[in-house]
């Protein structure tokens, strides 16, 4: 894993990618941030080696690579989920490219089902903290100490001091925010209303299928994390509505606008 990183580091630079200071995963319906950067190079996800190639619907699977304002970006347009049948090496492993690259800060989004009673649909949720109910682990295994720890702490997973900032950008842009625990389960499937019920039990706030294998590799390398949520449908008894992959990239769509300035003002600002 370590040579292949380092490998795909080396023909990312070769490109001409250079240091860039802000890591961003577009998720599900989120894409068209892209049109925030001024992009100096996108690469098809085929024509990087190692690179897994996305196989959903509205992932298209390209990097990209530019600037917003003074600040060096380099986003993920489409990401690699464990339910298609990668490995959590392979689900990962642009975070550990990133990291190489010189990347300090992550920025991750998702579209996620709310479980908690005070949210809406279209609402935007601040990670604040996450549960892994993914049956696997992107660590499993004998620890490559080159890229971090056997044991990582996770006490902040999510930078407090980010969420600060997003708060506070987002209360001079008038964009509502929430705030909540993200807990990821390995999907495809949406929840059943029980599952819903349990995700609301153990204390979660959404629900997905991302994020969490990439902010745990993330913080195995030392980086920081800000975690941006798009509650694209409600699993909550008694509203519990059928949901389908195209509304939940309809509803994202919606409040890309938002999570685009949000984001970009962020970065803008740091
Ligand atoms: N559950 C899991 N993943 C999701 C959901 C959901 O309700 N909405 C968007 N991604």
């Amino acid at each position: 894993m370590w040579n292949k990183v380092q490998e795909t580091v080396k023909f990312l630079q070769s490109k001409g990618v250079s240091k860039p200071d802000f890591g961003i995963i577009l998720g599900t319906g989120l894409g068209n941030f892209v049109e925030n950067i001024n992009v100096t190079l996108a690469i098809p996800y085929k024509e990087i080696p190692n690179f897994p190639i996305s196989t959903v619907p509205g992932h298209s699977g390209e990097l990209i690579i530019g600037k917003i304002g003074a600040k060096n970006v380099i986003a993920m347009k489409g990401r690699f989920h464990y339910y298609e049948g990668w490995t959590m090496e392979e689900t990962v492993f642009p975070v550990r490219v990133m990291k190489y690259l010189g990347v300090e800060n992550l920025i991750v989004s998702n579209a996620s089902g709310g479980v908690n009673s005070a949210f809406k649909v279209g609402d935007i949720m601040l990670i604040s903290d996450h549960i892994n109910f993914i049956p696997d682990h992107p660590l499993r295994g004998k620890n490559e100490d080159r890229f971090g720890p056997r044991f990582v702490d996770m006490h902040e997973p999510y930078s407090k001091k980010m969420i600060a900032k997003m708060e506070q950008i987002a209360a001079k842009l008038n964009i509502p925010l929430q705030k909540g625990i993200y807990l990821a389960l390995q999907g495809p499937t949406f929840e059943t209303p029980a599952e819903y019920r349990m995700v609301k039990l153990v204390g979660a706030d959404a629900v997905g299928m991302s994020t969490v294998p990439e902010v745990i590799v993330a913080k195995h390398m030392g980086m920081t994390c800000v975690g941006i949520s798009v509650i694209t449908d409600l699993g909550i008894e008694g509203i519990i509505e059928s949901v389908s992959h195209e509304e939940v990239q309809e509803v994202a769509k919606i409040a890309e606008k938002k999570v685009g300035i949000l984001v970009k003002e962020f970065i803008l600002n740091n």
